[in-house]
């Protein structure tokens, strides 16, 4: 640079140093200089022959070698890894059935105690616990009408809405095995067939049942089928 002076009459001076300002690189701090080109051709050529010796000389493949591969533990929660499959059938009916209970539950509640004049007990119901036949066609079609449920009256307005539109054939076999399995109750399975026949041989039936069409059912069960095998 040239010296500084107070005045310098060398224009020229000053219109070759702008340029030559502008093309100086900003200071960088020390540590953070860009490495030379051959030192990053060189770190690119270790990597790669290092690369290429470990699989030639040491034998090493990421499908046999992959640290992770050996750290993966079984999911331990259980219906899970496709499906369920580990589940037996009535585990995976009881299972799956909580689930839809959640829809019977506003009614029955939870605990399948019902409401005392309102919504009756699914729990040491002896309608639970009869024929499978009558309990398929109370959750298909609904039912209104009074009726007696462990020595208690539910009479109208009492009605139960019909759910065979917004439940499958599976859904109900779920959730009856789930409410003849739960609070208490001890039943058998009710399978998908077993609903698929009632469902098939009351397909006209529009309206809800009343319990004394449905008395001759009482301890009728659905013709069985051997469980399906888990899905
Ligand atoms: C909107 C309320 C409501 C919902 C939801 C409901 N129920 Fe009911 N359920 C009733 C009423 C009310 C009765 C009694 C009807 C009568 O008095 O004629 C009844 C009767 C029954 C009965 C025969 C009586 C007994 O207590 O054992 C069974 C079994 C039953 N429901 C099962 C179910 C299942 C399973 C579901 C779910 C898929 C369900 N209900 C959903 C209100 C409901």
């Amino acid at each position: 640079m040239s010296s500084p002076s107070a005045y310098n009459p060398d224009t020229t001076d000053l219109d070759r140093l702008h340029p030559a300002v502008k093309r100086e690189k900003i200071d960088v701090a020390p540590g953070t200089e860009p490495s030379p080109m051959w030192v990053i051709f060189l770190a690119l050529l270790v990597a790669v022959l290092g690369g290429s010796q470990l699989g030639n000389v040491a034998n090493f493949a990421f499908e046999t070698s992959n640290p992770l591969a050996g750290a993966k533990l079984p999911d331990p929660r259980p219906g899970t890894g496709g499906g369920g499959a580990e589940l037996d059938p009535m585990q995976l009916a009881m299972k799956k059935g909580a689930a839809t209970y959640a829809l019977c539950g506003g009614c029955h509640q939870g605990s399948g105690q019902g409401v005392p004049g309102a919504f009756p007990p699914l729990a040491g119901s002896d309608w639970v616990m009869g024929g499978t036949e009558r309990n398929i066609r109370v959750v298909l079609h609904g039912l209104n009408g009074p009726i007696k449920v462990k020595g208690a009256d539910f009479t109208a307005p009492s009605a139960m809405p019909p759910q065979g539109a917004v439940l499958s054939d599976q859904d109900i076999a779920n959730v009856l095995t789930y409410v003849r399995n739960s609070f208490g109750n001890k039943g058998g399975m009710v399978t998908k067939e077993m609903v698929q026949k009632v469902r098939e041989a009351e397909k006209a039936r529009a309206t809800p049942w009343t319990g004394a069409e449905l008395d001759k059912y009482a301890d009728k069960d659905a013709a069985a089928d051997a469980p399906p095998a888990a899905k």
